[in-house]
């Protein structure tokens, strides 16, 4: 509870305002990239498309926070909640919401999905019930938010109008750096692009600023930070990745045009035109034919999956690595082995009999299944075929990033 208290008393909360002024000098640093690896191609990217239940009629959607376990869906006037791929219910408010996201609760115990409005509030959507204001939680009650991001060791960060708060759960430092042209979190870093001045990111632990030089072609780019704390920046042209020196390297010059970058697990997504890419350890690999909308926004999940917001629909994709079997060939080893316990409201406790619950469930079902071998429990046989089977299409997708 120590943020709850010390929010309290929102003006001394806010300890330093160092200007974040990315000096130019730093801009020497030159882009370094035109030396990309010319490595043996990787094979396309397959996506499957993870079929995902509806909530009914609601208005258009406009975020999504996922936490692994549960999925909430932010539409104009409700939030569809998701528990391990099922509709739990939804829920009514009057808000529009402008961006979501699964952060650790002020006191340091759990995950809260907070939902940001257009008007800069911070709801907290808890377990049961209705919405509650939290930005008072966060020391943010005097501030109009513009988005929220999970800081991945235990903090969060926001964006604000010309700033950028970081609450540790101990303390809200607030940082002014002009006005913000993007914003990201993760790994204990947040990065930014502010005012056409290059990109900086801030390693909120030391209070150390690394600044980078805008990408050639000089578009406030769309910025992630991977699960080992490496800055990733998209301009519409093309994709560049942090190097174990602290250089933006090109990694990937875009087909069509980019406009979505997520991290999901150890997987980075990107959209490009009307394709999907992944960058990973081994390179880039984009999709062929994909034929997804132009222009939308990517969401990273912790199952290694990604999700795509266009016009005011949300899809879920899944990457198809090594050629596992596709749901319909998982759906009859459920029935033989897995649906006496865990059909909807079964013994097992969780309901396993859709692609979605799959897709939530993923690690957990691999860890139960594979690596334990304690599911199905002694008693009820699982042939090793069918392990087999369930080995492969939970095993697909990396696993989440680990801490
Ligand atoms: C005879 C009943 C039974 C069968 C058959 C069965 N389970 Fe379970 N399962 C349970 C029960 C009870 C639990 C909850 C207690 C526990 O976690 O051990 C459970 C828990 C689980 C969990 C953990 C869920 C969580 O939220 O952590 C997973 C994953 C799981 N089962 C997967 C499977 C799969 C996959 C199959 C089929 C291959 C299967 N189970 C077959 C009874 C069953």
């Amino acid at each position: 509870m120590t943020l709850l208290r010390r929010a309290a008393s929102a003006a001394a909360l806010v300890l330093s305002s160092s200007a974040l002024a990315l000096s130019s000098s730093a801009l020497a640093l030159s882009l370094a990239g035109c030396a990309a690896q010319a490595a043996a191609p990787l094979p396309p990217l397959v996506v499957r498309e993870v079929a995902w239940p509806s909530p009914g009629e609601l208005g258009p959607v406009r975020a999504v926070a996922d936490d692994g376990r549960r999925v909430v869906v932010f539409h104009d006037g409700a939030a569809a909640v998701f528990v391990n791929g099922a509709l739990a219910r939804v829920e009514r408010a009057p808000h529009r919401w402008v961006s979501a996201a699964a952060l650790p609760a002020p006191d340091g115990y759990g995950t809260w999905i907070v939902g940001v409005d257009a008007e800069g509030r911070l709801l907290r959507l808890p377990g049961q019930g209705a919405f509650e204001a939290v930005s008072d939680r966060y020391g943010l009650e005097r501030a109009a938010v513009r988005s929220a991001i999970g800081l991945g060791e235990g903090g969060a960060a926001f964006a604000l109008d010309r700033e950028i708060a970081v609450a540790d759960g101990e303390t809200v430092t607030r940082y002014a750096a002009g006005p913000l042209a993007t914003f990201a979190a993760g790994a204990g870093r947040v990065a930014f692009a502010a005012g056409g001045d290059g990109l900086g990111a801030l390693d909120v632990a030391t209070r150390a600023l690394r600044s980078y030089p805008l990408p050639a072609d000089g578009a406030a780019p769309l910025l992630a930070l991977t699960g080992a704390g490496a800055l990733l920046a998209a301009t519409p042209a093309a994709l560049y990745a942090e190097d174990g020196a602290g250089v933006l390297r090109l990694r990937f010059r875009a087909r069509a045009a980019l406009h979505g970058l997520a991290v999901s697990g150890d997987r980075a997504w990107f959209a490009d035109g009307d394709e999907l890419g992944v960058l990973e350890q081994a390179g880039v690999r984009e999709t062929r034919g994909a034929r997804l909308p132009r222009a939308g926004r990517l969401v990273g999940s912790p199952s290694g999956d990604v999700w795509l917001l266009a016009s005011g629909a949300l899809r879920r994709f899944a990457a198809e690595d090594g050629g596992g079997p596709a749901w319909g060939e998982i759906a009859p080893v459920f029935a033989r082995a897995c649906a006496r316990c865990h059909r909807p409201r079964g013994e097992g406790g969780v309901d396993l009999s859709t692609p979605a619950a799959w897709a939530s469930l993923r690690e957990a079902i691999a860890r139960r299944v594979v690596d334990e071998r304690n599911m199905p429990p002694p008693g009820y046989a699982l042939s090793e075929a069918d392990r087999a089977r369930i080995r492969a299409f939970v095993g697909r997708a990396a696993p989440p990033a680990r801490r």
